[in-house]
């Protein structure tokens, strides 16, 4: 796999009009939002969910590529259709988060540092075996009165450096995420603050990894306000805050940019996403990789009836797709 492969799949993953559904909770997080909606954990619901997700008419109108878990990069519709290949007539890039989730970064209690290197280089020949053309990696950089420290910026970092590193050996293409998160109740100054930091000391750790950057997706958490700030930034300066931080910290050599959702509401993150493309054009596309703003609406109609409303859950998928997909043109319009 060469430089110009790698690159090739990055700007699909970024086509003007399009972004990502992120679909690849571990067995611990899909447990959450299943049984949020009164659905048992189990493998069976799971895959029926996910296939739900994947199988939406027209689904790759809007959406370039999909993050699955392990476990769902290895399954199949009920008729035995592997999903890699449902994705592939779709024209959806499979996608597998690879790390092996946050965990407490001793001598620094409150953060964490994200783990999964070991054995990290046998497991990408096997995605990319498997069919994965790119992977997803989650630092979590939590805001609080004596965090984070530069130690576990660095140390996330580091490590999202040499997740890279083997993922472009490998032949896929790194999609490295840095998020920081939106809980507690610092101001949006405080978010900006940290945010630059981070992609600073990540960019920084890229280059001294030998990265190609031009064969590497960013995804990025937004400059926002903290869930419990009282005073809460308006959508316009969300998209303003974000994008001068961006333009101040991200090589323009890299392909694009997609956010997170981080807890926003379905509205909010492709309003904010919208005026951030409004504001452009920019160094890169902007688009989305979004979890929780792609199939809230979709989790909740699936699991109050599985069957009666399994076309009615397709439809919010389609919906929010195409919603998004304009908003990363600037072209929504609420
Ligand atoms: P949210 O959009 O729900 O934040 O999820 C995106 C994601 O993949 C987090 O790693």
């Amino acid at each position: 796999m060469s430089i110009e492969d790698l690159e090739s799949i990055a700007q699909a993953m970024v086509a003007p009009g399009k972004g990502i559904i992120a679909i690849d909770e571990s067995t611990s997080t899909i447990r959450k939002r299943l049984e949020s909606v009164n659905v048992e954990n189990t493998e069976e619901h799971r895959r029926a969910y996910r296939e739900m997700l994947l199988t939406t008419p027209d689904l790759g109108d809007h959406i370039s590529g999909a993050i699955l878990y392990d476990e769902t990069l290895r399954q199949s519709t009920k008729d035995g259709v592997p999903f890699t290949r449902v994705m592939r007539e779709a024209g959806i890039i499979p996608g597998i988060k690879v790390d092996m989730g946050a965990k407490p970064l001793a001598g620094f209690p409150g953060e964490l540092v994200t783990e999964g290197l070991d054995g990290l280089r046998e497991r990408l020949a096997e995605y990319a075996k498997l069919g994965a053309q790119f992977a997803k990696w989650r630092a979590v950089i939590g805001i609080d009165e004596d965090s984070p420290s530069s130690t576990c910026i660095e140390a996330n970092c580091h490590a999202l450096a040499r997740y890279a590193a083997l993922c472009q050996e490998a032949g896929l293409v790194p999609m490295v995420e840095p998020e920081v998160l939106m809980d507690g109740n610092h101001d949006i100054d405080l978010c900006y603050e940290v945010t630059e930091a981070t992609l600073r000391s990540l960019f920084g750790a890229l280059y001294e990894h030998n990265i190609m950057l031009e064969g590497t997706i960013l995804k990025a958490s937004m400059v926002i306000s903290g869930k419990n700030c009282e005073q809460q930034a308006s959508r316009e300066d969300v998209a303003e805050a974000t994008v001068r931080c961006l333009k101040s910290t991200v090589p323009a050599t890299l392909p694009g940019i997609v956010f997170l959702s981080g807890g926003q509401s379905d509205e909010d993150a492709t309003a904010h996403l919208n005026a951030m493309n409004q504001l452009g054009p920019h160094p890169w596309p902007l688009s989305f990789s979004y979890g929780r703003a792609m199939q809230q609406a979709a989790l909740k109609l699936w699991g109050e009836d599985m069957r009666g409303n399994y076309a009615a859950a397709q439809k919010t998928v389609a919906q929010r797709a195409r919603e998004n997909g304009l908003a990363a043109l600037g072209q929504w319009e609420g």
